[in-house]
């Protein structure tokens, strides 16, 4: 299993998602403003994935914080943590969470805040994983054997501190005994799908075929695709979905071909304050990652660029939602709900 993000030696230690899959390569923060970095320019990316950086971040720079005017220091950690990237709630989640450890702990020995908050950052890696397998337990009825499964971005151990959400359901499959095979959009720009499940599950020897985006709907059309698991973001009281931009298109042409669309994410992924997903904020991502490839540009010097990193799948076109509490079906107002209480 991969080891996506861990704490070694009073620095956070992540494989750099930007490298792969041509270098396997660790990228060591030793403060909280290189995990901000690392958070922003995606070398660690996936929402579990970035809550548990920012968890880690926050131990980090309260680590290295001066004991006079504590209060004011954590604001500014958690406000440079919370700047980095818009969509995905788990980075806001994991963020209160530690804030409000450290409230509870005011006043206190400062080294006492200090290990608190280490242990709170490493447990809640911890919890993620468990997370991630019960999910997968949840889930792995749900996919059909002997037909493919479709899947977009990178929704696997990359995307979480181990196992994956999305590829957890895949892999609890495999592991229950049943043949799938995997297609993966290579999901452009950033090609997660291309650079990151196609490693990931190459090193578990789960069969996947890599197909373009636009290839999604004539395979599904093929009856070779048996359904379709995606992760998510952010996902509204409604059951809107927010997810890797393109998301929404896949589950147009699920609908479209009466396949499955399921979404898998733990229950910190759940915005319930949000009554739809329309009021979700969609990151907008810089344009060269759409004129360039590897550096290298393909598009025309200075041509328009939109880029935004995420898009909303409404509801209607949600078969299920897969947390670690159970699964949820419309109406969602009320299955959601349910899951949390
Ligand atoms: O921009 P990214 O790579 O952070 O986007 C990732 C996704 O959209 C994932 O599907 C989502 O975060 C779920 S990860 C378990």
């Amino acid at each position: 299993m991969v080891e996506t993000i861990q704490w070694i030696d009073g620095a956070v230690v992540m494989i750099d998602q930007t490298r792969l899959p041509l270098e396997v390569r660790m990228a060591t923060c030793r403060t909280y403003q290189e995990v901000a970095a690392a958070i922003k320019d995606m070398i660690i990316r996936g929402a579990p994935a970035i809550g548990v950086a920012a968890a880690m971040g926050v131990a980090l720079g309260v680590a290295q914080a001066a004991e006079d005017d504590l209060d004011a220091q954590v604001e500014t950690i958690c406000r440079t943590l919370a700047r980095t990237r818009p969509t995905a709630v788990n980075l806001f989640w994991a963020i209160d969470r530690m804030k409000a450890l450290y409230g509870s702990l005011r006043g206190r020995p400062i080294a006492e805040i200090r290990r608190a908050l280490i242990e709170e950052a490493l447990r809640i890696r911890e919890e993620d994983i468990a997370i991630c397998r019960a999910i997968g337990r949840n889930g792995a009825p749900l996919v059909v054997e002997g037909k493919a499964v479709l899947t977009h971005c990178n929704a696997g151990a990359l995307a979480t501190a181990g196992y994956g959400t999305a590829l957890g359901v895949i892999r609890a499959a495999v592991e229950a005994g049943k043949r799938i095979d995997v297609f993966a959009d290579e999901t452009r720009p950033f090609l997660q799908g291309a650079r990151l499940t196609a490693w990931e599950l190459e090193q578990d020897g789960i069969p996947i075929t890599l197909i373009t985006d636009n290839m999604a709907g004539h395979f599904m059309k093929s009856g070779r695709i048996g359904c379709v698991v995606v992760g998510a973001d952010r996902i509204a009281a409604n059951g809107d979905v927010a997810n890797k931009i393109g998301t929404y298109s896949v589950a147009v042409l699920a609908k479209e071909n009466n396949l499955p669309f399921y979404v898998a994410a733990p229950i910190s992924t759940l915005d319930l304050k949000l009554a739809s997903g329309d009021l979700i904020p969609i990151e907008e991502r810089p344009a060269a990652e759409v004129t360039h490839l590897y550096g290298k540009r393909v598009a025309p010097e200075g041509i328009q660029v939109a880029n935004p990193a995420f898009d909303v799948t409404p509801a209607r076109y949600v078969t299920a939602i897969v947390t670690e509490n159970g699964v949820a079906r419309a109406p969602y107002e009320e299955s959601l709900r349910k899951l949390v209480s």
